[in-house]
């Protein structure tokens, strides 16, 4: 069962193989909804800005708030732009502007795909703070180009920003297994990371039924490879969570399983998905980027729009496939057979 209404939905395929797996995550989830998404595309990526001079226009972020979601690919090429310009033109613009602050990243072995570790048994959902922290942007540079440069970057944590992605996690572990690890180094930095541990255990007062562990970063790092089947909600800032989830791709299979959304709790603005992935430059036109990270994030689109009967499908549809071999392998399957085969598994 579909609701039946129709999402509007922002595709911002962006650059390298965002374009194909965006295609591919568009096309599973018209079929699981019948047909329900009305998309528009836009062109945004790094081609973009040597054409125009910026990622996207002036009012792109008005643009993508009319919609009801955002689809996006990937953002990144760095032999035509600096990372730090496109980065900061397009992706990280949209997840501050609209209040995307909770970031969910999904690590769990499909079946059939063999990870590096000797277990299977995990499933752990990442929630990294996305709109401050280390990522706030706060800094500057002086003396460029002399002996007596410096370079300031602050991270900036505030309490409504601590609280709020707290209990978001503090949500979440309560929807699965009653558990939650916060991450911190509050051992070493004595300012933030001491104030996330304090506000983490004044909420779990409210949260009597979550089990709370708190975990510095290095320490969790080493529990997602030795024993990440101890893990259930693992809620981190903006870099420790951008590190920690790529070491979440790795266990997984790599990062053609790795899926995201950037979500607007509040529901003020759009919320994004994306693979967390980036624009693969080496392997953009050989055909063979995974969809699956990319389709695992529209199902979590689906889900965030009222359609989880639909995202349902979809996870299982990914589950037969992946079951069959296929796409479980790095470079083995092309794209267009990837997603065939998980079409024909929603019949
Ligand atoms: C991610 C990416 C981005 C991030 C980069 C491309 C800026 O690594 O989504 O994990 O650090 O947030
Ligand atoms: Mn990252």
């Amino acid at each position: 069962m579909t609701t039946g209404k129709t999402h509007r939905i922002a595709l911002v395929p962006g650059d390298g193989i965002g374009a194909p797996v965006i295609e591919a995550a568009v096309e599973v989830a018209q079929k699981a909804l019948g047909g329900t998404l009305e998309t528009e595309t836009f062109p945004w990526s790094c081609d973009h800005y040597l054409q125009t001079g910026a990622m996207m226009p002036e009012d792109g972020i008005e643009t993508l708030r009319g919609f009801d979601a955002i689809l996006l690919g990937a953002v990144g090429w760095p032999e035509k732009v600096p990372d730090a310009v496109s980065l900061h033109g397009l992706l990280l613009p949209i997840r501050k502007a609209f209040v995307q602050y909770a970031n969910m990243r999904p690590h769990r072995l499909l079946p059939g795909v063999e990870g590096p570790l000797r277990k299977e048994d995990f499933d752990i959902l990442c929630i990294r703070e996305n709109t401050e922290g280390e990522y706030s942007g706060a800094g500057g540079r002086v003396h460029q180009g002399t002996t007596g440069e410096v370079a300031v970057e602050t991270a900036v944590f505030t309490r409504t920003g601590v609280e709020r992605i707290l209990r978001f996690g503090f949500e979440q572990a309560r929807k699965r297994r009653g558990k939650l690890a916060s991450v911190t180094k509050s051992n070493a930095q004595k300012f933030s990371m001491v104030f996330w541990d304090e506000v983490t255990r004044e909420l779990s007062a409210e949260y009597p039924d979550v089990e709370v562990s708190q975990y510095h970063v290095d320490a969790i790092s080493a529990r997602m490879v030795m024993a990440p089947e101890t893990l259930d909600v693992v809620v981190a800032s903006n870099l420790f969570g951008d590190i920690l989830t790529d070491l979440g791709a790795a266990i997984q299979g790599g990062l053609g399983f790795a899926a995201s959304a950037n979500i607007n709790p509040d529901g003020t603005a759009p919320s994004m998905f994306e693979p967390v992935h980036g624009s693969a430059p080496d392997i953009a036109h050989l055909g063979i980027a995974n969809p699956i990270a990319a389709i695992w994030s529209a199902a979590m689109m689906l889900d965030h729009l009222g359609e989880g009967e639909a995202a349902a499908r979809i996870m299982a549809a990914l589950e037969a496939t992946t079951s069959r071999g296929i796409g479980t392998v790095p470079g083995k399957d092309r794209t267009d057979d990837i997603t065939a085969a998980i079409l024909s598994a929603l019949d």
